[in-house]
């Protein structure tokens, strides 16, 4: 495939109807090498599976659909089938729905008959899949997105080997994202062989990029509406960020719907931080969806216990407990037993909202943890509960 630093696509991604005609901007050479690895599927040949890493909003989901995208209209100038499949993990974390998420988007009719929600086993599920992809595909490739939030590494060991191990005759390929740099530690021995050593990281953007990335957005406005300064200002924001381009194209969204809101005819600089933790906050909140309702009522303790302590960044499991009563005191909620709590702490300190650190107490008094929130308690505050 050769690509160009710059590639327009059509509806590749979905921006939230936000832009439709995305125009990839600096990430030429790692399409390019993510192309490289799966490009052999086109002529029948096993491609190889890979793992691209990088902090959140460098571009690796947005990257590896675009490739899925041009080996499909490849395949097609070929007269070669190939199927692609994008799964979210974070959204399905277990194996069978996993396969069963693939084998419904691989059925050209997103078929739920010999995918069914519920009713048969694991095994089936994959006897299943070997089946429609040796029906219809010549090459299959299988983004699974977010993959560090798999509950076990099955689905990643059984596709990558699938064709070796004679379950299908059709080459697999898969592509497996996660924004945690120490993943590869917590796969198994069998499946880290399986991806061999083809890993790509995915650096954060600069300014200039970011500043690039959201000028191709501009045409979500109308002319004259973005002043001057607006989208450097947003750039530099998100670089500051580490680099985040989503963080920069939220905004840029957010400012549109404030502007429509109030009827505001111009969008300037002093905009851009009212809506800034309107947009942190939806982040925020879909980083905590597909959670217990009550880890969000844990984030929102920890967040009154930083606002209300100014001098203090770390709180002991035993205050936030207290804190999250306290709160589901007030709003009338049952709280759930402190063991459970501890649980949910752990979660937002996987997904990186809290940060968690143990604590010797000093000789024979045994440890303790405590907890730091890594997001502004005023954004934590905006989330829905
Ligand atoms: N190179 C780019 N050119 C244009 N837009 C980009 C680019 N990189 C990212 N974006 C935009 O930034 C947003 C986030 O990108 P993407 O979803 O690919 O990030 P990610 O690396 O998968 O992040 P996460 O780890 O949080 O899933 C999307 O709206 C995407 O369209
Ligand atoms: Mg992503």
């Amino acid at each position: 495939m050769c690509e160009r630093d710059a590639i327009r696509l059509v509806n590749a991604v979905n921006d939230g109807g936000f832009s439709r005609l995305i125009k990839i901007v600096g990430r030429g050479e790692q399409i390019q090498k993510v192309a490289d690895e799966v490009a052999p599927l086109l002529s029948g040949a096993p491609g190889n599976s890979v793992l691209i890493f990088g902090k959140t909003g460098t571009g690796k989901s947005l990257v590896a659909k675009h490739v899925m995208a041009r080996l499909q209209a490849e395949g097609r100038r070929h007269d070669t089938a190939i199927g692609t499949a994008y799964v979210n993990c974070s959204q399905t974390p277990s194996t069978p729905r996993v396969i069963r998420n693939i084998g419904q988007v691989l059925s050209s009719t997103g078929d739920t008959v010999a995918f069914p929600n519920r009713g048969i086993s694991t095994d089936e599920y994959y006897e299943r899949l070997w089946r429609l992809i040796d029906a219809q595909f010549d090459g299959v490739v299988v983004t699974l997105d977010e993959v560090d939030m798999l509950k076990d590494d099955n689905p990643l060991m059984v596709l990558s080997r699938a064709g070796e191990s004679g379950s299908v005759d059709v080459p697999i390929s898969i592509i497996a994202i996660s924004n945690k740099i120490n993943y590869r530690e917590q796969m198994n021995q069998r499946t880290k062989s399986s991806f061999g050593h083809r890993e790509f990281v995915f650096d954060p953007y600069d300014a200039e990029q970011l500043r690039e990335i959201l000028e191709n957005r501009r045409d979500a406005f109308q002319e004259g509406v973005l002043e001057e300064g607006v989208i450097p200002r947003v750039a530099a924001l998100a670089a500051k960020e580490h680099g985040d381009a989503r963080k920069g194209v939220e905004v840029l969204k957010y400012l549109g719907q404030y502007a429509e809101q109030n009827n505001e005819s111009t969008i300037t600089e002093d905009n851009i931080e009212q809506v800034r933790q309107i947009a942190e906050a939806e982040r925020l909140h879909d980083l905590l969806s597909g959670f217990p309702q009550h880890t969000k009522y844990v984030v929102i303790a920890i967040a009154h216990l930083t606002k209300n302590n100014p001098n203090a960044d770390w709180f002991r499991t035993t205050q936030i407990i207290d804190g999250y009563r306290g709160y589901c005191d007030r709003e009338g909620y049952d709280p759930l037993s402190p063991d459970r709590v501890r649980e949910l702490l752990d979660e937002v300190a996987f997904l990186e909202i809290t940060e968690k650190e143990t604590q010797h107490s000093g000789k024979g008094k045994g440890t303790y943890n405590q907890h730091r929130l890594l997001w502004k308690p005023d954004v934590v505050e905006h989330i829905d509960t």
